[in-house]
């Protein structure tokens, strides 16, 4: 039917027939002349017919945007002044000798263009179409590359691709399970797995040393635009590796896909950073290193000053105040400052102190800021020289709680870094290591795990119970310009650590063997010490495209609240249905509630 892709007919072409087949992107009917751009996944041809064949001549005028044809011709040079050099195929045009309408379209309810203004709901709901834009098909073609480079990467490395079963029982990753009910085990369910880490770790048990899977991970939590309900892990897991070992081959790995499918180089090493570190330069676990922004601890200048916004956290354990100085940031507005002081609200911070430094040598006549009048000179003196001022800039402040200065001061950095044109171009991985082992839930009064409780803690067991609070563990995160694209460490095998570890959790004996007996069991038969590695496919595709959110990097995306305008999904099941699976549905907990 077809001799070349519409984006393939280039002047090396000239004189030859070629038969071309796509669909009608645009007709333009030039004074008994048509031309119709045919498109397909490879770019767009311009087909010309004249009215000397009648008959075609006849059939082009018919044909609207998005029917589908076939056209044959033979291509010729673009007259001079027609040639378009912004398209692959702008030299030539194809003079139609043939044309067949292979099927019609309706009207499309958006242009396909990269271009659209089309929302969200409408270009999901006919996503079909959507995937049709050129931007859409280039993101996925690229993704397919990215997962062909990745396996490949493995399998050259000795790695077996192995599937794990979607109907399992919880895997904790800290979201919601997807449930499924069964119908052969009355009132019993399965959950979708939030991640293969229980299965990859009974892989290395049975002895497959190194192992990988492109896997589909469920989890039911609040949606952001780098997190969907059902994503894609790149996940690995290997036995008698180190952490080294291990970051190291990532770092080749993820150096041979940027090479090969960007064309970009990475660093030859990525900078390792600990947790402790990236949180009290920036606020965050995932920084992004493009911004040259940091944040400046003075809570200790601020333990004796009269103004209490400052004291009081000042003198709080857990209390922290932060400076962050941007340079030239003088000449931000009142209005500007106003607007980001609404923004620091959203993440609890109270305010948003500042100080303008217009001229240093005047000391304190030469500053400009409503606190001022709360601070003495030495405070100031003491404030100005640790951030390293200079005339013309502008430093932000935030106390409170320390995990709100970091939140609100860490999302300040990235947002005033991208307005003020301060982020570098090009690409900034990171490992961030050494993470605690715990944190407290206040609301729960008890300890979580910050990765899952299947990471090896540094230490002994004796250690670790002793002082849980101050536990590290042997985790490590990927984050690349700003986003976590993987995370993983180096994981328990001994049954009497992780029976520690599950107990610290506040989970006991008898829960864990339920939960997880069946890793407990596994362990004791010869687990060898091993570790491993997933990375979030989705957003390192987002990423590596220049997309905003992962949903324009996966075919058929769920929306912000979890359902599909495609195909309607969720959807209600019938009587008969619900009956068999032994289900009776109640109001939903909201009118419940009423
Ligand atoms: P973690 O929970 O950190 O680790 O997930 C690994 C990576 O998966 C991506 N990711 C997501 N992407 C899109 N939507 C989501 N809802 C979502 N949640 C996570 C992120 C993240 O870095 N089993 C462990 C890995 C291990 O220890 O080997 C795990 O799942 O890019
Ligand atoms: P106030 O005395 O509450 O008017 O605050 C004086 C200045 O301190 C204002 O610029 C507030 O935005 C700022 N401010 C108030 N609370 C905080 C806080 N927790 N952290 C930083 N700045 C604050």
């Amino acid at each position: 039917m077809r001799s070349h892709y519409c984006g393939q007919v280039t002047e090396t072409l000239v004189d030859q027939e070629v038969e071309v087949c796509g669909w009608v992107h645009r007709r333009r009917d030039h004074g008994g002349v048509i031309f119709i751009d045919l498109r397909d996944r490879d770019g767009i041809v311009q087909v010309v017919f004249d009215p000397d064949s009648p008959a075609n001549f006849e059939i082009a005028e018919r044909v609207r945007n998005e029917f589908v044809l076939r056209c044959k011709g033979k291509v010729r040079a673009r007259p001079e002044g027609t040639v378009n050099t912004n398209m692959t195929t702008g030299q030539i045009e194809v003079f139609g000798t043939e044309i067949e309408i292979l099927n019609r379209s309706e009207p499309p309810p958006f242009q396909i263009e990269d271009a659209t203004d089309a929302s969200e709901e409408v270009r999901l709901k006919y996503r079909y179409l959507d995937l049709r834009r050129p931007e859409m098909q280039q993101r996925m073609r690229i993704r397919g590359q990215v997962t062909r480079h990745l396996r490949n990467f493995l399998d050259d490395r000795g790695f077996l691709e192995i599937e794990t079963p979607f109907l399992t029982k919880a895997t904790p990753e800290g979201a919601r399970d997807y449930v499924v009910p069964s119908r052969t085990h009355e009132g019993k369910f399965f959950a979708l797995p939030q991640s293969p880490q229980l299965f990859k770790q009974l892989l290395m048990v049975s002895g497959f040393d190194r192992y990988y899977q492109v896997a589909r991970c469920f989890r039911d939590e609040d949606l952001r635009s780098d997190r969907q309900p059902e994503f894609t892990q790149l996940d690995i897991e290997a036995s008698f590796i180190s952490e080294d070992q291990i970051t190291n081959l990532m770092e080749d790995m993820f150096r041979d896909i940027f090479t090969h499918v960007l064309e970009v180089p990475l660093p030859h090493e990525f900078p390792r950073m600990t947790y402790a570190e990236a949180i009290e330069r920036f606020g965050s676990d995932k920084p992004d290193l493009r911004i040259p922004l940091e944040l400046i601890s003075i809570t200790d200048l601020m333990k004796e000053v009269e103004f209490k916004v400052f004291s009081g956290p000042a003198n709080d354990p857990k209390g922290r105040i932060a400076a962050m100085r941007l340079p030239q940031g003088g000449q931000l507005s009142r209005k500007e400052i106003d607007d980001y002081t609404k923004f620091v609200s959203i993440y609890g911070a109270k305010g948003l102190a500042y100080i303008k430094v217009n001229e240093l040598a005047k000391g304190r006549e030469g500053l400009q800021s409503p606190i001022l009048k709360f601070l003495p000179d030495d405070v100031i003196d003491g404030i100005m020289k640790r951030v390293g001022a200079e005339d013309g800039d502008l430093v932000f402040f935030g106390a409170d709680k320390a995990k709100i200065v970091n939140e609100s001061l860490g999302a300040l950095r990235v947002k005033v870094g991208h307005d003020r044109g301060l982020c570098e171009h090009g690409w900034k991985p990171l490992w961030v290591v050494d993470f605690p082992m715990f944190e407290f839930d206040e609301k729960e009064n008890r300890f979580q795990a910050l990765h899952h409780p299947f990471t090896a803690p540094i230490g002994t067991v004796e250690q670790v119970a002793a002082d849980p609070e101050n536990a590290l563990s042997r985790a490590y995160d990927l984050v690349l310009n700003g986003t976590e694209v993987g995370g993983g460490s180096i994981r328990i095998h001994d049954p009497a650590m992780q029976e520690e570890v599950l107990k610290l959790l506040g989970i006991d004996e008898a829960e864990a063997k339920d939960k997880f007996g069946f890793l407990l069991d596994a362990l004791a038969f010869g687990c060898p010490p091993h570790g491993g590695v997933a990375f979030g496919l989705d957003r390192l595709v987002m990423l590596m495209t220049g997309a905003e959110s992962i949903r324009d990097v996966m075919a058929f995306p769920k929306t912000q609240s979890a359902g599909c305008p495609l195909t309607s999904a969720p959807t209600g099941i019938s009587a008969t249905h619900l009956r068999e699976l032994s289900l009776r549905q109640r109001q939903p907990v909201a009118k419940e509630a009423e």
